[in-house]
Protein backbone atom coordinates (compact mmCIF):
# COMPACT_ATOMS: atom_id res chain seq x y z
CA UNK A 1 0.00 0.00 0.00
CA UNK A 2 2.52 2.30 0.01
CA UNK A 3 3.80 4.30 -3.24
CA UNK A 4 0.35 5.07 -4.80
CA UNK A 5 -2.43 6.91 -4.09
CA UNK A 6 -5.01 4.04 -2.18
CA UNK A 7 -8.51 3.67 -2.42
CA UNK A 8 -11.29 3.50 0.38
CA UNK A 9 -14.97 2.96 0.19
CA UNK A 10 -16.73 4.38 3.50
CA UNK A 11 -19.63 2.96 4.83
CA UNK A 12 -22.45 5.57 6.29
CA UNK A 13 -25.66 5.82 8.39
CA UNK A 14 -26.17 9.45 9.27
CA UNK A 15 -24.10 12.84 9.48
CA UNK A 16 -21.28 11.86 7.77
CA UNK A 17 -19.00 13.86 10.42
CA UNK A 18 -15.93 11.01 10.14
CA UNK A 19 -16.56 10.92 6.34
CA UNK A 20 -16.02 14.63 6.01
CA UNK A 21 -13.07 14.28 7.82
CA UNK A 22 -11.96 12.16 5.10
CA UNK A 23 -12.88 13.83 2.65
CA UNK A 24 -10.69 17.10 4.22
CA UNK A 25 -7.50 14.57 4.77
CA UNK A 26 -7.19 12.99 1.10
CA UNK A 27 -8.06 16.78 -0.13
CA UNK A 28 -5.16 18.22 1.94
CA UNK A 29 -2.46 15.49 1.52
CA UNK A 30 -2.36 14.13 4.69
CA UNK A 31 -4.46 10.78 3.79
CA UNK A 32 -3.08 9.94 0.15
CA UNK A 33 -5.43 7.72 -1.04
CA UNK A 34 -8.94 9.01 -2.93
CA UNK A 35 -12.27 7.85 -1.59
CA UNK A 36 -13.73 5.28 -4.32
CA UNK A 37 -17.30 5.47 -3.27
CA UNK A 38 -19.44 6.19 -0.15
CA UNK A 39 -22.22 3.37 0.81
CA UNK A 40 -25.06 4.41 2.59
CA UNK A 41 -28.01 1.98 3.64
CA UNK A 42 -30.26 4.59 4.53
CA UNK A 43 -31.58 7.09 1.64
CA UNK A 44 -31.96 10.15 4.11
CA UNK A 45 -28.48 10.02 5.47
CA UNK A 46 -26.84 13.71 5.69
CA UNK A 47 -23.68 12.29 4.78
CA UNK A 48 -24.37 11.59 1.29
CA UNK A 49 -24.44 15.43 0.37
CA UNK A 50 -21.40 15.68 1.75
CA UNK A 51 -19.87 13.19 -0.49
CA UNK A 52 -22.16 14.58 -3.37
CA UNK A 53 -20.61 17.95 -2.47
CA UNK A 54 -17.01 16.75 -2.60
CA UNK A 55 -17.60 15.02 -5.89
CA UNK A 56 -17.65 11.02 -5.06
CA UNK A 57 -19.77 8.65 -6.14
CA UNK A 58 -22.54 7.44 -3.86
CA UNK A 59 -25.02 4.71 -4.19
CA UNK A 60 -27.59 4.11 -1.18
CA UNK A 61 -28.42 0.06 -0.48
CA UNK A 62 -30.95 0.21 1.72
CA UNK A 63 -31.05 -3.24 4.51
CA UNK A 64 -34.94 -2.86 4.15
CA UNK A 65 -34.67 -4.44 0.57
CA UNK A 66 -33.09 -7.51 1.02
CA UNK A 67 -35.01 -10.60 3.35
CA UNK A 68 -31.67 -11.11 4.91
CA UNK A 69 -28.51 -9.56 6.86
CA UNK A 70 -26.93 -11.98 4.51
CA UNK A 71 -28.59 -10.88 1.40
CA UNK A 72 -27.65 -7.01 2.39
CA UNK A 73 -24.01 -7.97 2.97
CA UNK A 74 -23.60 -10.26 -0.22
CA UNK A 75 -25.23 -6.67 -2.37
CA UNK A 76 -22.94 -4.93 -0.19
CA UNK A 77 -19.81 -7.13 -0.90
CA UNK A 78 -21.03 -6.84 -4.74
CA UNK A 79 -20.94 -3.29 -4.79
CA UNK A 80 -17.79 -2.60 -2.99
CA UNK A 81 -15.72 -5.15 -4.74
CA UNK A 82 -14.66 -4.05 -8.17
CA UNK A 83 -13.76 -0.65 -6.14
CA UNK A 84 -10.53 -2.58 -4.76
CA UNK A 85 -10.59 -0.99 -1.91
CA UNK A 86 -7.24 -0.71 0.54
CA UNK A 87 -9.16 0.01 3.03
CA UNK A 88 -13.05 -0.21 3.57
CA UNK A 89 -13.97 2.47 6.59
CA UNK A 90 -17.52 2.10 9.09
CA UNK A 91 -17.99 5.38 9.97
CA UNK A 92 -21.49 5.51 11.96
CA UNK A 93 -22.55 2.65 9.71
CA UNK A 94 -25.10 1.24 12.12
CA UNK A 95 -26.20 -1.98 11.02
CA UNK A 96 -24.33 -5.47 12.34
CA UNK A 97 -22.22 -6.87 9.79
CA UNK A 98 -22.40 -10.90 9.02
CA UNK A 99 -19.18 -13.17 9.26
CA UNK A 100 -19.57 -13.09 5.23
CA UNK A 101 -19.41 -9.51 4.64
CA UNK A 102 -16.30 -9.23 7.49
CA UNK A 103 -14.40 -12.18 5.74
CA UNK A 104 -14.38 -10.42 2.74
CA UNK A 105 -12.68 -7.46 4.07
CA UNK A 106 -10.78 -8.93 6.74
CA UNK A 107 -7.59 -6.95 7.69
CA UNK A 108 -8.75 -4.01 5.49
CA UNK A 109 -12.23 -3.21 7.58
CA UNK A 110 -11.65 -0.54 10.09
CA UNK A 111 -14.48 1.16 12.49
CA UNK A 112 -14.60 3.66 15.22
CA UNK A 113 -16.66 3.68 18.33
CA UNK A 114 -16.96 6.30 20.68
CA UNK A 115 -16.31 4.91 23.90
CA UNK A 116 -12.90 3.70 25.46
CA UNK A 117 -12.87 0.17 24.58
CA UNK A 118 -13.54 -2.96 26.04
CA UNK A 119 -16.14 -0.12 27.67
CA UNK A 120 -19.23 0.07 26.58
CA UNK A 121 -19.57 -1.77 23.08
CA UNK A 122 -22.63 -1.51 21.25
CA UNK A 123 -25.13 2.16 21.76
CA UNK A 124 -25.34 5.00 23.76
CA UNK A 125 -21.74 4.76 25.20
CA UNK A 126 -21.68 8.85 25.98
CA UNK A 127 -24.75 8.19 28.43
CA UNK A 128 -23.33 5.09 30.06
CA UNK A 129 -20.03 7.24 30.59
CA UNK A 130 -21.87 9.89 32.51
CA UNK A 131 -24.06 7.16 34.46
CA UNK A 132 -20.96 5.63 35.36
CA UNK A 133 -19.02 8.53 36.59
CA UNK A 134 -16.20 7.92 34.51
CA UNK A 135 -13.29 10.55 34.34
CA UNK A 136 -12.40 10.01 31.33
CA UNK A 137 -14.19 9.01 27.93
CA UNK A 138 -13.08 8.87 24.17
CA UNK A 139 -13.31 7.06 20.91
CA UNK A 140 -11.70 3.99 19.45
CA UNK A 141 -10.28 2.49 15.84
CA UNK A 142 -10.26 -0.98 15.44
CA UNK A 143 -10.21 -3.70 12.98
CA UNK A 144 -13.23 -5.18 12.54
CA UNK A 145 -13.95 -9.08 13.56
CA UNK A 146 -16.86 -10.84 14.12
CA UNK A 147 -17.50 -9.90 17.61
CA UNK A 148 -19.07 -6.82 17.74
CA UNK A 149 -16.90 -3.69 18.79
CA UNK A 150 -14.62 -6.55 19.85
CA UNK A 151 -11.65 -6.19 17.09
CA UNK A 152 -8.16 -5.17 17.55
CA UNK A 153 -7.98 -1.60 19.00
CA UNK A 154 -5.14 0.41 16.91
CA UNK A 155 -5.80 3.75 18.71
CA UNK A 156 -7.46 4.98 21.36
CA UNK A 157 -7.77 9.01 22.78
CA UNK A 158 -9.41 10.05 25.71
CA UNK A 159 -10.98 13.44 27.38
CA UNK A 160 -12.27 14.28 30.57
CA UNK A 161 -15.49 14.88 31.07
CA UNK A 162 -17.00 18.04 32.95
CA UNK A 163 -19.20 18.28 35.56
CA UNK A 164 -21.80 20.12 33.44
CA UNK A 165 -21.34 17.59 30.43
CA UNK A 166 -25.07 15.29 29.20
CA UNK A 167 -24.71 13.24 26.42
CA UNK A 168 -24.86 15.45 23.70
CA UNK A 169 -22.03 17.76 25.01
CA UNK A 170 -19.93 15.39 25.51
CA UNK A 171 -20.57 13.49 21.96
CA UNK A 172 -20.03 16.50 20.13
CA UNK A 173 -16.26 16.81 22.10
CA UNK A 174 -15.69 13.48 21.31
CA UNK A 175 -16.80 14.11 17.50
CA UNK A 176 -15.03 17.35 17.06
CA UNK A 177 -11.67 16.50 19.62
CA UNK A 178 -11.20 12.79 19.18
CA UNK A 179 -13.01 11.25 16.26
CA UNK A 180 -12.50 13.16 13.49
CA UNK A 181 -8.49 13.43 14.01
CA UNK A 182 -7.77 9.80 15.50
CA UNK A 183 -9.75 8.08 12.21
CA UNK A 184 -8.03 10.02 9.13
CA UNK A 185 -4.69 8.98 11.23
CA UNK A 186 -5.30 5.34 11.88
CA UNK A 187 -5.89 5.42 7.46
CA UNK A 188 -2.95 7.53 6.92
CA UNK A 189 -0.77 5.20 8.94
CA UNK A 190 -2.30 1.71 7.54
CA UNK A 191 -2.01 3.15 3.38
CA UNK A 192 1.59 3.93 4.09
CA UNK A 193 2.29 0.78 6.11
CA UNK A 194 3.53 2.27 9.05
CA UNK A 195 0.83 0.52 11.04
CA UNK A 196 -0.18 -3.13 10.34
CA UNK A 197 -1.86 -6.44 11.48
CA UNK A 198 0.53 -9.05 10.65
CA UNK A 199 -0.26 -12.58 12.22
CA UNK A 200 -2.57 -11.44 15.23
CA UNK A 201 -0.34 -8.68 16.29
CA UNK A 202 -0.32 -4.66 15.87
CA UNK A 203 3.03 -3.38 14.46
CA UNK A 204 3.66 0.00 14.35
CA UNK A 205 7.01 1.12 12.68
CA UNK A 206 8.31 -2.24 13.16
CA UNK A 207 7.53 -2.32 16.35
CA UNK A 208 5.08 -4.68 18.03
CA UNK A 209 2.67 -2.82 20.22
CA UNK A 210 1.29 -4.37 23.36
CA UNK A 211 -1.13 -1.56 24.14
CA UNK A 212 -3.58 0.50 21.43
CA UNK A 213 -1.92 3.86 20.28
CA UNK A 214 -3.03 6.73 22.07
CA UNK A 215 -3.15 11.18 21.46
CA UNK A 216 0.56 10.93 21.93
CA UNK A 217 1.46 9.22 18.83
CA UNK A 218 -0.35 11.43 16.71
CA UNK A 219 1.62 13.18 14.16
CA UNK A 220 1.18 16.78 14.11
CA UNK A 221 -0.82 17.00 11.42
CA UNK A 222 -3.85 14.98 12.89
CA UNK A 223 -3.62 16.86 16.53
C1 LIG B 1 -19.84 8.45 15.61
O1 LIG B 1 -19.89 8.79 16.96
C2 LIG B 1 -19.24 7.10 15.43
O2 LIG B 1 -18.20 6.83 16.33
C3 LIG B 1 -20.41 6.23 15.73
O3 LIG B 1 -21.49 6.88 15.10
C4 LIG B 1 -21.23 8.25 15.02
C5 LIG B 1 -21.30 8.65 13.58
O4 LIG B 1 -21.31 10.02 13.35
N1 LIG B 1 -20.17 4.88 15.35
P1 LIG B 1 -21.09 10.57 11.88
O5 LIG B 1 -22.10 9.93 10.95
O6 LIG B 1 -19.67 10.27 11.45
O7 LIG B 1 -21.34 12.04 11.96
Amino acid sequence: MSDARGRLVVLISGRGRNLQAFIEATRDGRVRADIALVISNRADAAGLALAQAAGIPTQVISHRDYPTREAFDAQMVAAIGPHQPDLVLLAGFMRILTAGFIRAFEGRLLNIHPSLLPRYPGLDTHAKALANGDAEHGASVHLVTEELDGGPVLLQASLSVHADDDAQTLAARVMDEIETRIYPQVVAWMLGDELRFVDGQRRFRGRSLQQPLTARDLDPDFR
